[in-house]
């Protein structure tokens, strides 16, 4: 299969999004017109002032917005190398949340053991041999950099661990079906900055075999963690581009003021 390249990235695409609108119980119309490619292997940052459609758009990735009736997509996200469209009604929305998976503002555990954290998505798929859970889990508590601190506690709660670990148990939680993409929405706003660094470092570790999306209010961290950068107001992209040129040479003088803490 040839593989698809973006002008703007210069790289192979893992999605593109297209013309996509979004209408929160048919009435608010969150997101306009959305265009925009997703690199992959790559970290895509998108930022905004509150309200913008950041998490609107993250979560249009995975379908959550199919949990509450009413919500709508128009426009297409489309998965490659396959293709599919991922709004589409003949996808699955639960084989979508596998593919894409999500790590969310607060550390969200579920109240069960470290091990049956991580386990979780694999038994959701039937997985039920033993020593390939096993294998999995370590491999997703390794990638989250969690191993060696819960390797010897692996059947104790999940709440007992600090809230940096937790999110990175979430992390695990997320890896452990070998997802494509990885959505994190502000993953460290509820983190110290010793346990933000190490989220931060792991982000540039997971690059190298998944595609990232992260929704940040921290400039800094957009700019230390992403390749490509989108800057969204009031539902709309108001311009895409090279993190470095966002953020040194934007187009846009919306996007100037934002990232130059003018306003947000
Ligand atoms: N469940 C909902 N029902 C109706 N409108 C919603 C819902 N969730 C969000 N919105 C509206 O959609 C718009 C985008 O919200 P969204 O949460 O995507 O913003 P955001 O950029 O993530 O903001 P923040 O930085 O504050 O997290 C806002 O106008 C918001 O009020
Ligand atoms: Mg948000």
């Amino acid at each position: 299969m040839v593989e698809k390249k973006s002008s703007i990235l210069e790289i192979p695409i893992k999605a593109v999004v297209n013309y996509l609108n979004f209408y929160y119980g048919g009435k608010v119309h969150a997101l306009k017109d959305i265009n925009m490619p997703i690199g992959d292997k790559q970290v895509t940052a998108l930022i905004g002032p509150s309200g913008c459609g950041k998490t609107t758009l993250l979560r249009c990735f995975n379908r959550m917005h199919d949990l509450y009736p009413g919500n709508r997509y128009r426009g297409e996200i489309s998965l490659e190398p396959d293709g599919i469209n991922l709004l589409s009604n003949k996808v699955d929305p639960i084989e979508v949340r596998m593919r894409i998976s999500m790590v969310f503002q607060r550390p969200n555990p579920f109240p069960k053991s470290i091990y049956e954290n991580v386990a979780y998505g694999l038994r959701v798929r039937g997985e039920t041999k033993r020593a390939i859970i096993d294998e999995k889990v370590e491999k997703a508590l390794r990638g989250a950099a969690l191993w060696d601190e819960a390797k010897d506690r692996l059947r104790d709660l999940a709440s007992n661990l600090s809230g940096g670990q937790q999110q990175r148990l979430c992390i695990a939680r997320a890896l452990a079906t070998d997802p494509e993409i990885v959505l994190f929405d502000e993953p460290t706003s509820a983190l110290d900055p010793i346990a933000t660094s190490s989220i931060e470092e792991l982000i540039t570790q997971l690059k190298k075999t998944v595609t990232i999306l992260i929704v940040t209010h921290n400039m800094q961290q957009a700019a230390r963690v992403s390749d490509y950068t989108a800057f969204m107001y009031l539902g709309e992209l108001v311009e895409f581009d090279k993190t470095q040129t966002i953020f040194n040479h934007p187009a846009n003088k919306r996007t100037a003021d934002y990232v130059s803490g003018l306003f947000g």
